[in-house]
Order: structure tokens, then C-alpha cells, then sequence
């Protein structure tokens, strides 16, 4: 079960590859964030606040979204990976961003936004309920409030006998997440949690990438998603480096998918928006 007292444990880690694996994660999930956005009414001109930026991909498709009448303020509580995301907003042009360092439950922030947005950030939070209370506070009436969460949920039905490693990948995923303190469970959450924070019902979608084919990007990014948390399945006693094998890691799932000719699921996402009442 995650801890209701404290923020998890960054179960992702801090590094220049993690940063990486962000990207990429970003390219794999993009046309899914761009629908979530299209359907939760972000359009042009709209002032965004972008909770979690990382290294600035949903601001960076927000930005596009409200063009250069709008504006995106982007929040990340980790100071160091805002400098990838202004650099990467820099090469690509996009003037009518700006990203502040700070944790975006107490940072003073404008009350005026027109849309409040997020992906993969209530998960790391202690209380994400309240925290989207507090975040609503900030968009003025009739505004919206949209979130994009993973679930690990429908891993069960991934479980084959034919795919031990695959099997292997999912224990292990689940339970440094858990151990973390993370709330494995937040796209389902997510109908609560915007109902406990006092938001109207959220229309809500469900959406995994899944992969087969021999150039699946996918693979590649499971093998980097486990280099990211490695550092924590080893401190938590969950397995080994060894039998982890990460550097091996995409060649061998893929070879488990050829053979048992079963495809695999990246996490899938949960979508959240919301209007509030005029
Ligand atoms: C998994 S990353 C997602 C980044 C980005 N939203 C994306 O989807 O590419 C989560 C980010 O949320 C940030 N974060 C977590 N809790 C936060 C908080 N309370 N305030 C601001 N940022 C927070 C982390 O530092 C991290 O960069």
C-alpha cells in the first residue's frame, strides 16, 4: 500500500539518463496526451499551469496548443531538469512558456489560470486529493482541471505462463513503485480523488501502448525504465543487478514476445478532466 503520510520516494531517480527516459517515455505517450488535451478543452490563447513539468514535454505540447496568444507556466519541484526543459523550449521556439522551481502545493502562484494540467505527477504526491483541491484554486471559474495518470491494475491480465520474464518485470515494477511510497493505482484513483478534492464527476479515458513488432520503440524504453529504478529494486532487496540484467533487458523481452506471441503493454493511462462550475 503507498504511504498517505509522506511524498514517495522518487522512485524514478534523478539522473541525465532518467531525464532521457523521460523524453523518451514523452514520444511513446504523446498522441495520447495530445488527445487528452484536445478533449479536456485546452484551445488557443488559454493561460496553463503545468504541474510537474519534468523535462518540459507536456508544457512543450501545451505551449503549441494555446499558441502565442497564450501562455504555460510550468512547476517542477526538481530545479536541475527545469534547465533541460528551458533549453529544450529555447531550440524549439516556444516563447510562451516559462518554468518556475518550486513544489507546486506551496508556491505562490497566479489564482487566474484558465486550465491546470499534469501527467504522472499526483502519483509521487502524499495527498493528491488535497493537492488537486489547492491546484483547482488557482483556475478561475469555468476553467478546467485535466490529469494523466498510470495503473498497474491491468497488469494482471499480462500474467502468462509463457512470459516469466515479462511476469518477473511486472512483480518487480509494482513493488519498488509500492515500496516507494508511489500511488500505483492512480489512474483508477483518479475519479476519487477529483470527487474528494470537490471537482465536478471527471470524463475519463483509459490508454495503453502496446508492442509486438521487432523496431518497437517500446522495448528500448522498458529496458531504460528499469536502468531508472534499478538503483531502488536493489536497495529494497526486490532482485538482483544480475538478474535483472538490465543492459540486456530489450533483446531478451522481445525475444519472450516473438515467441510466445503475446504482446506487451507499456503502463497504461488513465485520463482526467474536469470543468469547474461558473
Ligand atoms: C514522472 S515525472 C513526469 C514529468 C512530465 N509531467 C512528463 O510527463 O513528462 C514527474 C515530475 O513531477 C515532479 N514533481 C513531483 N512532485 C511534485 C510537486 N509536489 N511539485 C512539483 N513537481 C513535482 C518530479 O520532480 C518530476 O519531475
Amino acid at each position: 500500500m503507498s504511504n498517505q503520510n509522506r511524498d514517495a520516494e522518487y522512485t524514478m531517480g534523478r539522473s541525465e539518463s532518467e531525464t532521457d527516459r523521460l523524453i523518451e517515455q514523452s514520444v511513446l505517450y504523446d498522441d495520447v496526451t495530445r488527445r487528452f488535451l484536445r478533449r479536456s478543452g485546452i484551445a488557443k490563447g488559454m493561460k496553463v499551469l503545468d504541474v510537474g513539468s519534468g523535462a518540459g514535454d507536456v508544457a512543450l505540447t501545451l505551449a503549441e496548443f494555446v499558441g502565442s496568444e497564450g501562455t504555460v507556466i510550468g512547476v517542477d519541484v526538481n530545479a536541475d531538469i527545469l534547465e533541460t526543459a528551458r533549453e529544450r523550449a529555447k531550440t524549439a521556439g516556444a516563447t510562451n512558456i516559462e518554468f518556475i522551481a518550486g513544489d507546486t502545493r506551496t508556491l505562490e502562484l497566479p489564482k487566474d489560470f484558465d486550465a491546470v494540467a499534469g501527467r504522472l505527477v499526483l502519483m509521487y504526491m502524499a495527498d493528491p486529493a488535497d493537492a488537486l483541491k489547492h491546484l483547482a484554486d488557482h483556475v478561475r471559474p469555468g476553467g478546467i482541471v485535466a490529469f494523466q495518470e498510470v495503473d498497474f491494475s491491468p497488469y494482471s491480465v499480462a500474467v502468462h505462463p509463457d512470459t516469466p520474464l515479462i511476469n518477473d518485470l511486472i512483480e518487480w515494477g509494482r513493488t519498488v513503485f509500492e515500496r516507494s511510497g508511489a500511488h500505483i493505482d492512480m489512474g483508477m484513483e483518479l475519479y476519487k480523488t477529483f470527487v474528494d478534492a470537490g471537482l465536478p464527476e471527471p470524463a475519463l479515458h483509459f490508454e495503453a501502448p502496446m508492442g509486438g513488432p521487432e523496431n518497437w520503440p517500446g522495448f528500448e524504453y522498458l529496458e531504460n525504465s528499469f536502468r531508472s529504478i534499478l538503483p531502488l529494486i536493489e536497495a529494497y532487496e526486490i532482485a538482483t543487478a544480475d538478474e535483472v540484467d538490465v543492459e540486456t533487458l530489450a533483446g531478451r523481452i522481445q525475444s519472450e514476445v516473438a515467441a510466445s506471441k503475446r504482446p506487451i503493454m507499456l503502463p497504461p493511462h488513465v485520463t482526467a478532466h474536469a470543468t469547474i462550475p461558473s
